[in-house]
Order: C-alpha cells, then sequence, then structure tokens
C-alpha cells in the first residue's frame, strides 16, 4: 500500500480532526500518502479530495466539527455510486480506505469491501451505540457538553425551587443520558433500554418531594420521547409542572476533552496498522482500555448494549 484515501461521514463528533490528524501523521511514519476526501461518500464518488501532508492537520487537534465536512449520501447505497468512486480511487492510486463516522458509515465500507476494496472504519458518534467498542470518539466531549448545561440548569432549579426536564440526544442508544445522569446527579434519567412507565417517574418525584427535595432534574433520552412529551404526560397524570431543556445540537460541537483526543489518537494510528496488517473489512475499537479490531459487520447486525448496571447506580444514588 502507498496511498490510502480518508473521509468522515454521518453526523459529525468531537474528535473526528483528532483522527484525521492521526491517520495522516502514522501513515507520514509508515511512508504512505493520505488522500483527505470532502463530504465523505459524495466526495469518495467524485473523486473529491486532496491530499494531506503534515502540515495539513496542524492546528485541528483541538477543533469540533471535521476538517473533511460531513454529509449524508443516500445514492451511496447504490452499486453504481459504489463502482464509480471505486474507479475514481484507483484512477488515483488509492489502494484503501479509513472512514470515520458510524454504524451507517461502516455500511457503505463494507459494499466497497465486498468489491474488493480494502476499509477500516473508526467509530465516531456521540451516541456511543456502535457494537464491539465500548467507546466511540466525540461521546466523552458530548458528555462534558451534557453535565455542563445540566449543572448550570440545577442553579436556577435550586434558585426557584423547580422541576426540570432535560432533554438530550443519543438516537436511540440511551448512553448519553445515563452516564450524563450519573455524572450530574440527576433525580431520574429515561433511557431506550429500560421500559418507561410514567407511574415510576410521578413515585420518584413524590419520593424526592417527601424528603424535603425542592428542586429535581430529570433527564430524557430522545430515543424514548420528547421533553415535551413527558412534561404533558407529567402534567396530566398527576398535575406535575415542569421545565424543559432540549440541549439539541450543541452536544455535537465544542473541542474535544483529553479522553476523545487520546482516544481519536489511539484509534487513527491502529487503523492505518491495522490497513498496513492486510486487513479489511475490520473496525478499531475499544475494550478494558485496549485497542482491538473486529469484523465491521458486528458493528451494524449486533445490538449495542448500554450498561445497565449504570442504570441501578443512577437510580440508587437519586434517592
Ligand atoms: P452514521 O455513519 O453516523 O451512522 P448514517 O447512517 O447517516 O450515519 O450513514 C452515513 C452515510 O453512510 C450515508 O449517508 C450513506 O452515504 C452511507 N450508508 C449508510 N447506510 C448504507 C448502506 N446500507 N449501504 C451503503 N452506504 C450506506
Ligand atoms: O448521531 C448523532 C445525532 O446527533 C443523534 O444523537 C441525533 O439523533 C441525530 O444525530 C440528529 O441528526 P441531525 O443532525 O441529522 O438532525
Amino acid at each position: 500500500m502507498k496511498k490510502i484515501a480518508i473521509l468522515t461521514s454521518g453526523g459529525d463528533a468531537p474528535g473526528m480532526n483528532a483522527a484525521i490528524r492521526a491517520v495522516v501523521r502514522k501513515a507520514k511514519v509508515e511512508g504512505i500518502e493520505v488522500m483527505g476526501i470532502y463530504y465523505g461518500y459524495e466526495g469518495f464518488m467524485e473523486g473529491n479530495m486532496t491530499l494531506l501532508d503534515v502540515g495539513d492537520v496542524g492546528g485541528i487537534i483541538q477543533r469540533g466539527g471535521t476538517k473533511l465536512y460531513s454529509a449524508r449520501c443516500p445514492q451511496f447505497k447504490e452499486a453504481y455510486a459504489q463502482d464509480q468512486g471505486i474507479a475514481k480511487m484507483k484512477e488515483a492510486g488509492v489502494d484503501g480506505l479509513v472512514v470515520i463516522g458510524g454504524d451507517g458509515s461502516y455500511r457503505g465500507a463494507m459494499d466497497l469491501v465486498r468489491k474488493g476494496f480494502p476499509c477500516v472504519g473508526i467509530p465516531a458518534t456521540i451516541d456511543n451505540d456502535i457494537p464491539g467498542t465500548q467507546y466511540t470518539i466525540g461521546f466523552d466531549t458530548a458528555l462534558n457538553t451534557v453535565i455542563e448545561a445540566v449543572d448550570k440548569i440545577r442553579d436556577t432549579a435550586t434558585s426557584h425551587e423547580n422541576l426540570f426536564i432535560v432533554e438530550v440526544m443519543g438516537r436511540d442508544a440511551g448512553d448519553l443520558a445515563l452516564y450524563a445522569s450519573v455524572a450530574a446527579g440527576a433525580g431520574a434519567v429515561i433511557i431506550p433500554e429500560v421500559d418507561f412507565m410514567i407511574e415510576d417517574v410521578i413515585a420518584r418525584i413524590k419520593q424526592g418531594e417527601a424528603r424535603g427535595k425542592k428542586h429535581n432534574i430529570i433527564i430524557v433520552a430522545e430515543g424514548v420521547m420528547s421533553g415535551t412529551e413527558l412534561a404533558r404526560q407529567l402534567k396530566e397524570n398527576a398535575g406535575i409542572t415542569t421545565r424543559v431543556s432540549v440541549l439539541g445540537h450543541m452536544q455535537r460541537g465544542g473541542s474535544p476533552t483529553a479522553q476523545d483526543r487520546v482516544l481519536a489518537g489511539r484509534f487513527g494510528s491502529y487503523a492505518v496498522d491495522v490497513l498496513l496488517a492486510g486487513k479489511s473489512g475490520r473496525a478499531v475499537g475499544i475494550r478494558n482500555h485496549q485497542l482491538v479490531d473486529y469484523d465491521m459487520t458486528e458493528a451494524f447486525k449486533n445490538e449495542h448494549k448500554t450498561d445497565l448496571t449504570l442504570y441501578t447506580l443512577a437510580t440508587d444514588l437519586s434517592i
């Protein structure tokens, strides 16, 4: 392998830039050139890319978003689009691809692998929902953003003795909501992985009130319902008045935390090792602090499992 390419695809996540930097620099150490593809699979199809040298990835380690931009490219599910992209890469002498993204992006990469084009995946999403790795790039930063927001909301909740609902992202996964509830000390957390009953939430609120709790914060994962819907149900079923904060896309932005930068550095460097070892269709991940690579199809065939011991912990610590 003499030249590889890299792209970011799907939703952006803080730390994607740090991963791009790591891939480019590790490849340089190994004597390999890296082409940066713009706009994910859209750029792959069109051959929209530029040579990235060591200096081109300087000054980006601390930046959120992605220098290479990202895009959702529905037509990449079609065989003609994949063939066209592979032809563009071959024309440019590119022999392999590093894909930074989520499970949707991995599906695209696997289609290329099946057509004989070597790919390796690096997991990056604030949702932390990729099977096979305990953490994804961007999750820790988003988590810290949520915690900071909840801390601020708590000041108002305490001063005015209010009950707040905070709606957080995560798509179908509850990790962001769950970890945030433990770290920010929420009074209750509602996640897709645990059956929801409005009566339970009401009981927890009443239990808090009975012990003299004057304010409360409930974190709800968007995968269960909106904060507004939860507020409606609490009002309708128990006459409880709440205020709702929807954190929204602020959770996707910002400078990556130390943890995400280190993870991005390790993943980026390891992904180059994996490609150079002649492996393809592999995703890199981290399990018990150890880097691993595994069959990329595991990431979208298996179901994401959240750590439910944390749910018990969140419940125990918020009595
Ligand atoms: P994420 O990678 O964050 O899960 P998406 O699900 O939006 O984000 O996927 C990103 C891109 O990956 C899509 O816009 C599309 O270009 C490509 N992709 C997704 N699913 C497939 C698929 N089944 N086959 C080929 N490409 C896909
Ligand atoms: O996957 C990241 C994520 O931010 C999810 O948490 C959220 O559900 C979704 O993307 C929002 O997507 P969009 O930016 O396309 O509205």
